[in-house]
């Protein structure tokens, strides 16, 4: 098995492509350039993967964020507000002092979502 140099403790992909943060679509915005500014001054980037990605499926629930991990994935969506977006970042960074992923505050149990089927 390949073994990469890289250790993260996990991957955030921020969906940003057809209809997630389609302004012009008047879709609710997301803070692409704000999240990597942060990721970069918080210290992120080596422990936790910041991805702003093109569609990734299921545009009717806009906007999408996927945290991948050694254990899985977890799909949020309505993530439609900055502060949304703000917690996220802020649990990031607890995660990455903890060392490992935590568990997504309370605030986004209802945002979960199973795009297979
Ligand atoms: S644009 Fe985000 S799921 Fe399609």
């Amino acid at each position: 098995m390949l073994e990469t140099k890289r250790r993260v403790i996990g991957q955030m992909i921020i969906c940003q492509g057809c209809c997630c943060g389609a302004t012009q679509k008047e879709r609710p915005a997301v803070p692409a350039n704000w999240l990597k500014e942060e990721w970069r001054k918080r210290g992120l980037l080596k422990r936790f993967q910041l991805t702003v990605s093109g569609c990734v499926g299921p545009c009717d629930i806009p906007n999408v964020v996927v945290v991948n991990s050694q254990t899985g994935s977890q799909w949020l969506g309505h993530i439609t507000e900055f502060n949304q977006y703000r917690s996220l970042l802020e649990w990031a960074v607890r995660s990455v002092g903890a060392g490992h992923l935590l568990e997504l505050p309370r605030e986004f149990k209802d945002h979960l979502m199973e795009p297979w089927r």
